[in-house]
Formats: C-alpha cells, structure tokens, sequence
C-alpha cells in the first residue's frame, strides 16, 4: 500500500522512558507486520523535560525485549509546539498527559489529540504509570499498548490507506 504523504503519530506520557517508548516500538512493529512502514511515521516524546537525552527505563527494555520489541536505541525527548503541526495523530498515556498536550496545543493544530485508551476494549481509560511500581505493571502496560496498536493501525487503514 502506498501514498504520498505519510500518516504521523506520535505517543506522549510523562517522562518518554516508560510507557510512550513502549507504545513507539510496539506500534512500530505491528506496522511493519502489517507492511506499512512506508506509510506511516512514528515516534514519542514526554510532557516533562525530566529525562530528555536518557535510553529507556531498563525495566521497561527488559519486558519490551522478552516479547521481541527493540526499543535500546530510542531516547526521550520533550513535546513540543511543532509536534502540533507536523502529526496527525497525537496519543496521551494519561488524562494528566492528556491535559498537558491540551494546554499546549496551538490553535492551527493539524494533530488529533486523543487518549491512547480511547475505544480499546478494556476497562482501564489510562495506562497506569508503571515507574514506581513493580515488573507487573509493565508487563500491564505492553498488554494495553499491543491491544491499542492493533486498533490503531485498523483505524489508520481504515480512513487513510
Ligand atoms: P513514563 O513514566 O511517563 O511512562 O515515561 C515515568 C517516567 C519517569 C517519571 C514518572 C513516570 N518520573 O517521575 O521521573
């Protein structure tokens, strides 16, 4: 499948070492599987300035890596105004998260700004912040973001490809 312009998305939590990371390499390779990594654009970033040039959380690599997801060569980053103008889609861990991208959202902004939760079949409107908890929670986390990722790209193929 190809088109001129790619699809652009773009996963934010707090810090970008935990679970925004988590989101891009899982998404990343649930596009690849798909065959749609000339399509569609992908990356992540955090609301706070905490982590910004750090690899992700070690626990986070470690549970990512048992399911076959690469992340080692990523690194945080904070968003930023420009991020509104260059992604389509901009997806918020948290309603915290949420909240934050809201205030900086300029008014010519071209992303749509949703809860990465949104319309996924769980219970759960937000993935649990897993930085101070135990390895459970990221494993919680993967489970959510491989469910929303799946959801995602069918949305995606659905109204652009
Ligand atoms: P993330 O997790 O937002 O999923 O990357 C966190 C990472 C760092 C902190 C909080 C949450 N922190 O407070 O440093």
């Amino acid at each position: 499948m190809t088109r001129k312009d790619k699809i652009k998305v773009l996963f934010v939590c707090l810090g970008n070492i935990c679970r925004s990371p988590s989101a891009q390499a899982v998404f990343t390779q649930k596009v690849q599987h798909a065959g749609l990594e000339d399509c569609i654009e992908i990356d992540s970033a955090g609301t706070a300035a905490y982590h910004i040039g750090k690899a992700p959380d070690a626990r986070a690599m470690a549970a990512a890596k048992a399911r076959g997801y690469s992340m080692e060569q990523l690194r945080a980053r904070q968003v930023k105004v420009d991020d509104f103008h260059h992604f389509d889609y901009i997806l918020a861990m948290d309603f915290a998260n949420q909240g934050d991208l809201q205030e900086l959202q300029p008014n010519d902004s071209r992303a749509h700004l949703s809860l990465m939760l949104d319309g996924v079949a769980t219970d759960l409107n937000e993935v649990p912040d897993p930085y101070y908890g135990g390895d459970a929670g990221f494993e919680t986390v993967l489970d959510l973001l491989e469910q929303a990722s799946d959801q995602l790209i069918e949305t995606i193929q659905r109204d652009h490809l």
